[in-house]
Parts: structure tokens; sequence; C-alpha cells
């Protein structure tokens, strides 16, 4: 059943409390639905600016020492062929990347610690740095790295070489499912921990959480978005949980995709009303479940979007969740679609650009002031 909310008249939706994001997360009406997007919308032009920003994503090795409970990348998972790519093949997608315009990319593996991997990635990492700098990007790519829970030691080699951005899902800001959702070995504190480091040594810092997946209520939806408030996270990506046959918690029942991806596009806007200038992506997830996923991530707050362009045959292989990429998007035609959709939304491509979050700037200049 449907009821009636109302956005709360408040001077600066930054100030929601938890009871009222709640609200927002829940079943609405259409109408309510439009106005949290025309608000959500008005909300990212005014602080983060028309330009929407793609990441291209390059998924180097679906190795995993983890054995979460949702993943289909799980270490237990053995009907899935494991790849890592070898240094040549990830410069050569980040070149593509490069030459099409794009300014930043995200390296994303599964998570190994060993100083084998560490080094390898330290190794791409300046690689990448070196290769792709151009008159249009004089100092390279910008870089995120997704790679998963890292010593503060090696993700200072990561920064060192040249990364200035980190992915670390929290998946869930209550420890309660936490614990629910992953083996006895991963930890809650030691997630939160790592977020913690990566700020201190300087990464501009995103996370995220899963939504619909089991267990999960509107409130502790609604607590995930006072967490990223609170953590003073640059950057969010809300993924819609998909289940994946080869995990555990596949068996357990959620609500409907229809119901996933609604609640994934009102928590995009919940978290744009209330962190207001930090960049919020729309996940390849968001994308895989529903057509237009894209589009209607931008009209609900977002501003990023990721970008599998590769065609490569280890696409198959990444399997996170159950779901075939929708598009071609090393298609020429398509990305000219999606882009004059984009347009017509009123928003812009960004190119040649590393597409920072304006957050970062604005907690760089409150620092000066206070120092
Ligand atoms: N559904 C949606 N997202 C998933 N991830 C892993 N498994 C799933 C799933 N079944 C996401 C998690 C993780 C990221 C790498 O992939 O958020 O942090």
């Amino acid at each position: 059943m449907c009821t009636s909310v109302q956005i709360p008249q408040v001077q600066s939706t930054s100030t929601l409390l938890p009871g009222q994001i709640q609200s927002l997360l829940q079943p609405i009406a259409r109408d309510d639905i439009d106005a949290l997007s025309r608000e959500a919308q008005w909300e990212t032009l005014l602080h983060c600016g028309r330009k929407v920003f793609f990441r291209g994503i390059i998924e180097f090795s679906n190795v995993c020492t983890c054995d979460c409970y949702y993943c289909g990348l799980r270490r237990s998972n053995r009907g899935v062929g494991r790849y890592q790519l070898a240094k040549g093949e990830i410069l050569r997608q980040a070149r593509w990347f490069a030459d099409r315009g794009f300014g930043s990319v995200v390296l994303q593996s599964g998570q190994r610690r060993d100083p084998r991997f560490v080094g390898f990635l330290t190794d791409v990492v300046r690689s990448v740095k070196r290769e792709t700098r151009s008159a249009m990007l004089p100092e390279g790519l910008g870089i995120t790295l997704s790679v998963g829970e890292q010593s503060p030691e090696d993700y200072g080699r990561f920064f060192d070489a040249g990364a200035h951005r980190y992915l670390l899902n929290i998946e869930t800001s209550s420890p309660r499912l936490f614990r629910r959702w992953h083996p006895e070995n991963q930890a809650y504190d030691s997630r939160r921990r790592c977020l913690e480091y990566l700020r201190s040594i300087g990464f501009q810092v995103g996370t995220g959480v899963m939504i619909g997946a089991p267990w999960q209520t509107a409130a502790d939806l609604a607590a995930d978005v006072a967490f990223f408030k609170d953590m003073d996270v640059d950057m969010i990506g809300m993924v819609p949980y998909i289940p994946h046959p080869a995990a555990p918690l596949a068996a357990v029942v959620v609500d409907t995709a229809a119901v996933r991806q609604r609640r994934a596009l009102l928590a995009i806007a919940a978290v744009r009303l209330v962190l207001q200038d930090v960049n919020i992506a729309v996940t390849t997830a968001l994308q895989a479940l529903a057509p237009m996923g894209r589009e209607k991530g931008i009209s609900f707050g977002a501003n990023i979007i990721m970008h599998q362009a590769m065609a490569s045959g280890c696409r198959k292989r990444h399997t996170l969740y159950n779901a075939k990429p929708r598009d071609d998007e090393s298609n020429p035609d398509f990305q000219k679609a999606l882009e004059s959709r984009i347009r017509r939304l009123g928003r812009m491509v960004g190119r040649h650009e590393w597409g920072d979050p304006p957050h970062v700037f604005h907690r760089q200049a409150l620092l000066r002031q206070s120092a």
C-alpha cells in the first residue's frame, strides 16, 4: 500500500533525521516519487553541476579469498572460472578508455592480500598513470581502486603509486545484518576501520550498501544514509541486491526486482538530499536490473555512470550477481544514444576530466578555514 509523504520542508535537506529519511524510502505514491526525483535533480544541479561523468571499469581479476554469502565470486563457488588479466591487457583497456575521453577508471577485483597481488597492483597503478598522460589529461587517468580490505601499509602503497580514490562497500551499516551476510572471519568493525584508514591516508573515499538484500528494512536503509553522512564519505554507490544461485543467501525470498529497483532509486534520491555534494554512481547492478537503469539513476540524483566497455571474454566470468548485461557498451551507437538521452535530461557528459566529487574541495576549504 502506498502512503503519501511530503518531502520535509526544512531549510536544508542535509539535516533530515533518520525517521524523515525512512519515510522517503517506504512505498510512496507516484506523485511523491516524481516530486522526490525533481528535488534530487535540483540538489544535484545545485551542488555538482550539470556534468555526468563516466568511469571505465576494469575488472582485472575475479579471484577472491572472501566467502560473502551473497556474492557469485565467493571463494566456495567452484562453478566460476577464475582469471587474472596481465598488466599489458589492463593497460590496453585503460588506454581504450582514455582515448574515448574517459577521465577516470576503476580497477576492480576480488580481495587478495598477498604481497604478490599488492606488488602487481602497485606496479599497474604506476604504469596506468604514466601511460595515459596526454595533452588533455596531463596527469593521466584518475584511478579508483576497489580491491577490498587491505592493511594501512598496502593502502599507502597504492596511494603513493598514484591511485587517489578508493571504493569499499560497507554493504550495510547494521552490524547485525553484516553478521548475517558474511562469514565469521569478516567483521563489520574491520570494514569500518578500513574506511577510516583510507581517509587518513588521503584517498577520496567511496562506499555503498546493498539494497533489498535479505532481512533489510527501510529503517536499516535510512540508518545507512545517516552512516554515510557521519563517515563524511565522498562517493556513494547504492547497489540493488540481485540473488546469485551459487550464493547461500539466494535461498532467502526477497522483494521483486521491480521493488528492489525502485527502492534503490529512492535511496539514491535520499542520499542526494542528505549528502548533497558527493558523487553518486549508477552501479552496474542498477544498470542490469532494469532497462534505462542509467537514465533513471541520473534522474534520481546520480551523477556518475559506471561503464564496462571492453567486450572482453572475462566479462562473463565476473559474475557478482545473476544478471546479464543488457547493453553492448562498447558499441559507439549505444554510447551516442546514451549521451543524447543524458542531454535530454538537461545534463552533459564530462570528458577528459577526473570528475572528483565537489565534497572533497568543500571539505578541504573548511579545513583551511579552521586551521
Ligand atoms: N547483488 C548485488 N551486489 C552484489 N555485490 C556482490 N554480490 C552482489 C549481489 N548478489 C556487490 C557488493 C560488493 C561489490 C563488489 O559487489 O556490494 O561490495
